[in-house]
């Protein structure tokens, strides 16, 4: 992968250096704009032009990314020009759409502000929007010039984005980094500038396996590990007008992967009972009860990674191995649902 990572407590220590450029821009949201003059103290970023949309995935739509354009179109922004986008992934995910998209393509540069942005969202060269309610609808592949990661910037993160975060370097860590497990597992309390190593794991995990297959024709799905019920407890919970963020969908998806790892590849069960002590401790569950199984199993079926209307989650025999496309039959995954539920006290 061509892009460039550089992992410190803050941009000023890391030294931001852009490619050469005519203009530049940066691009914002509402929330972040506010820490912007903490986040970029000390480098040269603080006296570019700055393009705010609202913060919120409810702005990542096509009228904040025709905002950009417009805001790229007054600046004179040129083919030689660069965008930087300094936010969590909503920010990185519609910064990156609407560079990649005006003129044909301009160069850009992710400042990663939040944990998930960070381990997830600023690399791997997926950008876009949402569009007429559906996630990502509208995008296209697109490498960053260079990710930055100021871990200090996390400092202002409310509890429950760091949490977000971690459920998707805990993903992560079983996917491609298993020997971080051990600490990860036993963590009391999450302390964002103490991870850059844990950080830097993350991404170099995601890149390899983008690496080896850039545009998801099949080895990049592992990544989806813990999000084919993740995805269907995060919806659940939207519809119950209960939102959860993102990545504790995600880390309560994983519990129930682990355990079809265990029923149906063998996984050895102490995975199990070690993850889920850990989300009970640091997690809010995502609460569900057995009336919702119809409902949560029509939400995993609709999931795109599913083909003739089998069943199909990325499961692991060991952590560290991870196998997409592997076919559950509705039984198994009603049992995996009550354990899950058993493991959380739910
Ligand atoms: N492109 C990809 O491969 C990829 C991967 C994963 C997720 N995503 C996308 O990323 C988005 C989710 O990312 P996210 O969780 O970072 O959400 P986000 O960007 O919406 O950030 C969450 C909230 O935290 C605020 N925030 C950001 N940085 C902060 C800071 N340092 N201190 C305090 N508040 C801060 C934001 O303003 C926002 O309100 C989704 O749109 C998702 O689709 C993309
Ligand atoms: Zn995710």
């Amino acid at each position: 992968m061509s892009e460039e990572i550089h992992i410190g407590a803050t941009l000023a220590e890391l030294g931001v250096s852009l490619p050469e450029h005519d203009r530049a821009l940066l691009v914002t949201d509402s929330n972040v704009q506010r820490l912007l003059p903490e986040i970029l103290r000390g480098t040269m970023l603080d006296e570019l032009p700055v393009a705010v949309i609202e913060d919120g995935e409810e702005n990542k739509t096509l009228d904040s990314a025709a905002h950009l354009w417009r805001e790229m179109q007054r600046h004179g922004l040129t083919r030689s020009s660069i965008v930087v986008n300094v936010g969590g992934g909503m920010v990185t995910d519609i910064g990156g759409f609407a560079a990649a998209t005006y003129k044909r393509g301009l160069r850009f540069v992710n400042v990663a502000t939040t944990l998930l942005g960070a381990v997830d969202a600023s690399v791997g060269g997926k950008t876009g929007i949402d569009f007429d309610g559906h996630k990502n609808q509208v995008g296209v592949f697109a490498e960053t010039s260079a990710t930055y990661v100021p871990l200090h910037a996390f400092s202002t993160l409310p509890r429950e984005q760091l949490l977000s975060g971690f459920g998707e370097v805990l993903k992560t860590a079983y996917i491609g980094a298993p020997e971080l497990l051990p600490q990860l597992l036993e963590t009391e309390e999450l302390n964002p500038e103490a991870m850059a190593k844990t950080v830097a794991t993350c991404l170099r995990v995601k890149s390899e396996i983008v690496e080896q297959d850039p545009h998801e024709h099949g080895l990049r799905k592992v990544l989806n590990l813990g999000h084919t019920a993740g995805h269907a407890f995060e919806s659940l919970a939207l519809r119950r007008g209960r939102p959860v963020p993102h990545g504790i969908a995600i880390a309560q998806g994983l519990l129930t992967a682990l355990i079809l790892s265990h029923t149906q590849l063998d996984m050895p069960s102490a995975h199990i009972y070690s993850y889920a002590e850990m989300l009970r401790r640091l997690f809010p569950a995502v609460p569900f009860t057995c009336d919702d199984y119809p409902e949560l199993l029509a939400l995993i079926r609709a999931d795109k990674k599913n083909v003739a209307d089998q069943i199909r989650f990325t499961l692991l025999p060991t952590p560290g191995d991870a196998l997409p496309d592997q076919t559950v039959p509705e039984k198994a995954l009603e049992t995996a649902l009550d354990i899950t539920r058993d493991l959380l006290g739910l």
